[in-house]
């Protein structure tokens, strides 16, 4: 029997490539190139499966192309705001994700961009390799601690309980959260209480994104919710730059109207505002939540891991749609 066709739109982990070669008949993109329309379509043709990054636009038009041939779409990530789920799962693909195994990794990140906003970490920094450094101040360069403070998670799923139980257990901060439904676990850290998420913009020290980008998230995080957070707070965004009004929040850093953010994502990666390049009051990072080589390579297993289970007929893993 002729081993299943499976496209990779990305270069994955070595120990990932090999696995895909040793289990299907796979063609690799050693260039890293991301891989235009056309491109994606014609996987979409040639191949039975496609594994993708979550930047890979899946839209209707590149699932719905004539002569279709895949019939799984594994994506390489935990988001799947990438790939258009309704014409998936009207034309019948399967989706697949990479959820648990970048908790972690992600959550540090949000906990590095806290500690980086709050204690004006590339400020100073700057100033040190520019050379202004004057010496020792004790009443220069002052942050915000972290004991007692709010956090306010908007979206506790598993990436906000992981930021929030590091900053309740790792820096002694107080609790609030955001999430849509009930909480379908307890939580094994101390949360003050779930809040409406514009009670959490209004009263958080440090406010943690962590709900999926795309469709009614898109601007969820408007100008108004902007301008109620207090003066004195920051802004942390692990996860998708599209559920922020970026250039609402541009300019509330450059107008010192929130005291500073934290970014890993943007809305139109990997395009940054000029702007928000220019500003000192904010820590810039390119989309590096889950990249540690051992997340990478476990989110890699699990994105073969789906397509495995799905060539044999076996429930997947980790299925969306
Ligand atoms: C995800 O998995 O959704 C991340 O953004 C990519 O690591």
């Amino acid at each position: 029997m002729s081993r299943p066709r499976v496209i990779v739109t990305r270069k994955l982990p070595d120990p990932v490539e090999e696995r895909l070669g040793a289990l299907f008949d796979v063609t690799l993109n050693p260039s890293d190139r991301a891989l235009p329309a056309d491109e994606l379509k014609a996987a979409m043709r040639e191949a039975d499966g496609v594994l993708c990054a979550v930047v890979d636009p899946m839209t209707a038009e590149v699932l719905g192309v004539a002569g279709r041939r895949a019939g799984i779409v594994a994506n390489f990530g935990v988001g799947v705001n990438n790939i258009d789920l309704k014409a998936a799962e009207a034309a019948g693909i399967a989706v697949g994700n990479t959820p648990d195994v970048l908790t972690d990794a992600t959550a540090d990140i949000a906990i590095a961009l806290m500690l980086a906003a709050t204690r004006r970490m590339y400020e100073t920094e700057k100033m040190l390799r520019e050379g202004r450094w004057k010496g020792f101040s004790i009443t220069a360069q002052l942050g915000m601690g972290l004991r007692d403070k709010v956090i306010g998670i908007v979206g506790m799923g598993r990436i906000g309980q992981a930021t929030a139980r590091r900053a309740a257990l790792g820096f002694g901060m107080k609790v609030i959260y955001f999430n849509r439904s009930d909480l379908r676990v307890e939580l094994d850290f101390p949360a003050e209480r779930r809040a409406t998420i514009e009670e959490v913009m209004a009263e958080a020290d440090v406010v943690s994104l962590h709900i999926p980008g795309g469709g009614e998230n898109r601007g969820r995080i408007s100008a108004a919710m902007i301008a109620a957070m207090k003066p004195t707070a920051y802004l942390v965004n692990t996860a998708r730059g599209d559920v922020v009004d970026e250039p609402a929040l541009v300019a509330a850093l450059a107008a010192g109207r929130i005291a500073g953010a934290g970014l890993d994502v943007f809305a139109e990666e990997p395009k940054v505002p000029a702007e928000l390049v220019a500003l000192e009051n904010v820590t810039l990072l390119p989309h590096i939540g889950s990249a540690t080589l051992e997340t990478r390579t476990a989110m890699g297993m699990l994105a073969v891991d789906n397509l495995e289970a799905f060539f044999a007929g076996r429930p997947m893993p980790a299925r969306v749609v």
